[in-house]
């Protein structure tokens, strides 16, 4: 099979080496991909937003399947154009992304289905948005409806908070379009579990594991938030049975309510949930793998990614056998250059990357480097990713800071507490 991946981060890397593993993948391909990328498949330079160039590159390279990385090309319609020219893709439609695009959406989507979710109302202009939050018990959550890179969401403490939060949106335009209409809702407590189900074009839908994302920068979950500091699967405290069951109560109702709307949803289903003292709420639905959480899923994988991918590109999710994995658990830490999420250096020296010594559960997965006169360089907020799979958190944890003390990099910033709430200091 000749496959297109698109993307160029961490999560991509990691896709592109699971997809490289089956012995089904002849020739592996990504837009834009990215120097380290490159190790392992042909980065093609096209803009991601260009889909006229990447359907005609697609025709010409005769690509089977098209997986498609982040979230932007999948609410531009990228899935669209390419199986309206039959094209095989991993990756919902325009309209099935919308999940992911608007809260709002989702949220009213949950209402009608009674599927659990924090209180919420919606808000399109400063005033009404103010007045409501002048009536309301805090902590409030306020959320852009739009896509905002992870910063669209503000925890207010007080009725202060809320009102620069609605300046941020309505009157600084912060967000863009995303901040135009803003979801208030109620602040709920709890432990955050990731939940992914492969669905495909039938609507058949593959409950595939658990994880837990570290979204704060600093460690004692403080500080600004990330798009993920690091992050472990499965979650210990969720079986897989429990799994199961949150699938069909948070996953199912909703693929079968796109369904009847027209709306063929196939590929990753991500639902954000929190599992408070009255039981587990959806918190927010991403369309698309998790990043940092692929790079530390991807290593645990057995089962052939490439299989599970185009399964659910054609229909056939159900034909699929038990999921395998290769150990019990996995972890990813992300290493992030100094400042971010704020300002940060750009093109810093990373030495002794090529030299890592590596055991054969560890991984080394690129999110923001470039390679000049052959030095590795930083080349953005998030920049590697070290996973490493094994029998328990500690120990891949050990293994992990391991690997990282070779890495030479004054720049260079991770948390330690990864993993926290199931490891014993
Ligand atoms: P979201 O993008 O909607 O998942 O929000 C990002 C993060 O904000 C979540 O991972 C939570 O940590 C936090 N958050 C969002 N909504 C709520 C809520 N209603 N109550 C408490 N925390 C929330
Ligand atoms: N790690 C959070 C996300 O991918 O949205």
């Amino acid at each position: 099979m000749n496959v297109l991946v698109i993307g160029n981060g961490g999560r991509e890397h990691a896709l592109c080496y699971g997809i490289k593993q089956s012995p089904n993948c002849s020739n592996l391909y990504c837009i834009p991909g990215s120097d380290a990328i490159s190790e392992i498949a042909s980065s093609i330079k096209i803009e991601v937003d260009d889909h006229d160039a990447i359907l005609k590159y697609c025709l010409e390279s005769k690509i089977d399947l098209v997986v498609i990385g982040p979230e932007l090309p999948l609410t531009q319609g990228l899935s669209n154009r390419l199986i309206n020219n039959s094209i095989l893709v991993f990756g919902p439609d325009q309209m099935g992304a919308e999940l992911e695009k608007s809260k709002k959406f989702t949220k009213d989507i949950c209402k009608k289905l009674n599927i659990a979710t924090a209180a919420y109302d919606v808000f399109e202009n400063y005033d009404d948005a103010l007045t409501f939050c002048q009536n309301q018990s805090y902590p409030l959550v306020i959320k852009a409806d739009g896509l905002a890179a992870g910063k669209g969401v503000i925890i207010c403490e007080k009725i202060d908070d809320a009102k620069d939060a609605l300046i941020k949106c309505f009157k600084e335009n912060s967000f863009g379009d995303a901040g135009s209409v803003v979801v208030i809702e109620e602040f709920l407590v709890g432990e955050e579990v990731s939940l992914f189900s492969l669905v495909d074009k039938n609507g058949f839908v593959l409950p595939l594991t658990t994880a837990q994302d570290h979204k704060k920068i600093l460690e004692g979950e403080k500080g600004l938030n990330t798009g993920g500091m690091g992050a472990y699967t499965p979650v210990p405290s969720i079986s897989s049975n429990k799994m199961h069951e949150l699938s069909k109560i948070f996953i199912e109702p909703i693929v079968q309510y796109l369904a009847q709307k027209g709306i063929n949803y196939q590929g990753m289903f991500y639902a954000g949930l929190i599992v408070t003292e009255e039981g587990p709420n959806l918190l927010e639905i991403n369309v698309r793998f998790g990043d940092p959480e692929t790079q530390a899923i991807i290593p645990l994988l057995e089962t052939d990614l490439l299989e599970l991918l185009h399964a659910s590109a054609t229909g056939s999710l159900n034909e699929i056998e038990k999921i395998k994995w290769k150990n019990d658990y996995a972890m990813t830490i992300v290493m992030a250059t100094n400042g971010y999420p704020e300002d940060y250096k750009k093109l810093t020296l990373i030495s002794n990357l090529e030299n890592l010594f590596l055991r054969k559960d560890d991984y080394l997965f690129h999110a923001g480097t470039t390679l000049r006169k052959h030095k590795w360089l930083s080349n953005g907020g998030r920049v590697l990713n070290i996973s490493s799979t094994g029998k328990d958190l500690k120990t891949i944890r050990q293994n992990i800071h391991k690997v990282i003390d070779q890495i030479t990099w004054d720049e260079g910033y991770y948390r330690k507490d990864i993993g926290w709430r199931y490891i014993d200091e």
